[in-house]
């Protein structure tokens, strides 16, 4: 969702913010804006679109060594020039860009800012005004910066500039993230590290409700009463190199043919000195000792926990519940005497999972995240964090933190072990030679994809057991960036009612890779082209037909998602690439989802 950059230094402000907002892109977003102190002026110059829209209608004379930019994913306002940030207050001395949601917009204009003639319809504008009213009322700007913090409900990441201070850059966080860079003759905040990272790789966590005050030369923290706060930098897990396409046309591809190198880093990442699996032993012992684990995740992240789900029973013996977080809130199940939460969430940043991990830390519960993005919010708000190692992911469609997250909990659970030995780094290391024989046939997947895919409305993926979890990732990938509306479906239960939607022609791809379910799935399949339906099957070798599509060589049947997907990963994005979508910004669609 929406990005912010900013900058105070020695250097021409304009590439470092486009640069850092352009790192911010995979996020999603809109439009687009940037603001740069120049002459004792705020130069502002915003955009509906894209960057490069930005780019066309900035003023390249202006310079300046200190400047604010965002990228807006529209919540109150449609998207437009007017509603993109930097928005200013009414004598234009105060510009801010804001990431996040205030709630109760509405009480604060009716309370304090009635006399306001708002130019936009964001939320946003409302704490510029703010500050500025507090100002003009004798109030010193941090605690007029203090003061509107004090009044807002919802989430913000703030940044601000004052014209009469052009030494200065202010920033404030409350459940949205932000970042505080450190360098050398010069400072920066932004929402990830990512959008700072070709400049430092220093950085300060802000915690919900603090205030920033940052010159070229210090950064200082203050909590919302103005209580200084001392805290150390650290560096993050990524270099700049990570956050480039390389030779790849997409982040997609680059992140699909990453995840055999994502697997083997998996497996070093949780060895020991002796090649042993590792796991901290209290994640160990709170999974030992829980009596239920619930697993709360959102999309893709879902969707790994439903596999994620067997394992934990099948291996280690733990009952496992798997909730989708914007409903566990609302319909909270009957929960167990000693649960343990398990948040996974690539971005860490989810406001979904957030909602979650507040409430059961209220009622007194343990929690652990499986993200990866060290440092993100979910991993500093739980008790313990397990990481991914996955490697910055950008594409919106997520592939290899998936992947990621499957072989993690696979980890996890062999380490619990309460039930079958399964000898798990020898099981992931086949999944990485499949994953890589897989991918060296992409030209199959395209030409599959251009044949079955690219005419057609919607899509159906049938599978059962672990198949059928397949194949809910496999239709969120290809509906996500193809815009096929497409359907993950359990093969058995079509007959009882979905089967209605098959025509002539609806593409029907089956997976199998599971023995017990082998001669079901297959009858499903000749039912459904019975009634006109082109299917196709992606198979495990021992399960596989003459006439299959796509033959995955034999892995191990639980770990079998973690290549059964990239066939699919490579479906969707085909045919998303000869559909001629915007293959890692698909629309509508947000990175990391931090509003609720
Ligand atoms: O960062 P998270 O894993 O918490 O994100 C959850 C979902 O928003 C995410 O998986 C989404 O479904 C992906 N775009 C799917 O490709």
């Amino acid at each position: 969702m929406c990005g912010i950059v900013g900058y105070i230094g020695f250097e021409d402000v304009k590439e470092i913010i486009l640069g850092g907002l352009e790192k911010l892109e995979y996020r999603g977003y809109d439009s687009a804006g940037i603001a740069i102190a120049n002459n004792n002026n705020v130069y502002v110059c915003k955009e509906k679109g894209r960057i490069k829209d930005l780019r066309g209608c900035l003023d390249v004379n202006v310079t300046g060594t200190l400047g604010i930019g965002h990228t807006r994913w529209a919540t109150h306002g449609v998207p437009n020039k007017i509603n993109s940030h930097p928005h200013q207050s009414c004598t234009k001395r105060f510009t801010l860009v804001h990431n996040g949601i205030i709630e109760n917009e509405n009480e604060l204009r009716e309370k304090f800012l009635k006399d306001i003639e708002f130019t936009s319809d964001t939320d946003t504008e409302v704490i510029v005004q703010l500050i500025e009213k507090f100002v003009s009322e004798g109030e010193e700007v941090e605690l007029a910066i203090r003061h509107t913090m004090s009044e807002l409900e919802g989430s913000y990441a703030l940044a601000i500039l004052d014209k009469e201070d052009m030494n200065t850059l202010y920033a404030a966080k409350n459940k949205t993230p932000l970042l505080a860079g450190k360098g050398e003759g010069f400072n920066m905040i932004g929402s990830d590290a990512m959008a700072m990272i070709n400049y430092t790789n220093n950085f300060y966590e802000i915690e919900d409700k603090e205030f920033l005050k940052i010159t070229k030369e210090k950064i200082e923290i203050f909590t919302i009463y103005g209580n200084k706060v001392t805290r150390d930098t650290y560096t993050a897990d990524i270099d700049a190199s990570d956050t480039e396409k390389g030779t790849y046309p997409h982040y997609m591809m680059k992140e699909i043919e990453e995840q055999p190198f994502v697997i083997r880093k998996i497996i070093s990442e949780y060895s020991d000195e002796n090649g042993d699996l590792f796991v901290e032993p209290e994640i160990v012992e709170n999974v030992k000792a829980c009596d239920k684990l619930y697993i709360i995740a959102c999309g893709t992240s879902y969707h790994a926990g439903l596999i994620g789900k067997q394992f934990f029973e099948k291996i280690a013996g733990k009952p496992t519940e798997v909730v989708i977080a914007s409903e566990f809130i609302y319909n909270m199940p009957l929960l167990t005497e000693k649960p343990l939460f398990l948040f996974i969430s690539q971005s860490g940043e989810t406001a979904d999972c957030r909602a979650v991990l507040v409430k059961v830390k209220q009622m007194g519960f343990k929690t652990l995240t499986l993200t990866n993005v060290k440092g993100s919010t979910l991993s500093r708000e739980s008790d313990n964090t397990l990481l991914l190692y996955a490697g910055p992911e950008i594409a919106v469609a997520s592939t290899k933190a998936y992947t990621a997250q499957i072989a993690v909990l696979s980890i996890l659970a062999a380490k619990v072990n309460n039930k079958i030995n399964i000898d798990i780094f020898k099981e992931l290391g086949k999944i990485a030679y499949t994953m890589e024989t897989l991918c060296d046939d992409k030209d199959n997947y395209k030409e599959l994809a251009e044949k079955f895919l690219v005419k057609s409305r919607n899509c159906f993926y049938i599978g059962r057991s672990m198949d059928y979890f397949v194949c809910l990732e496999a239709s969120l990938k290809l509906k996500e960036i193809s815009y096929i509306q497409t359907e993950g479906f359990a093969a058995g239960e079509l007959k009882h009612g979905t089967i209605a939607l098959i025509e002539h022609d609806t593409p029907v791809i089956a997976v199998i890779t599971q023995e017990s379910i082998n001669l079901n799935t297959r009858s499903n399949i000749k039912e459904v082209k019975a009634r006109g339906a082109a299917t196709m099957v992606i198979s495990l070798k021992k399960l596989s037909n003459e006439t299959d599509d796509i033959v995955i060589d034999d892995v191990n049947e639980l770990l079998s998602p973690l290549a059964a997907i990239i066939p699919a990963q490579y479906l969707a994005y085909y045919a998303a690439l000869l559909k001629g979508c915007d293959i890692d910004k698909p629309r509508n669609l947000a990175k990391s989802v931090t509003v609720e």
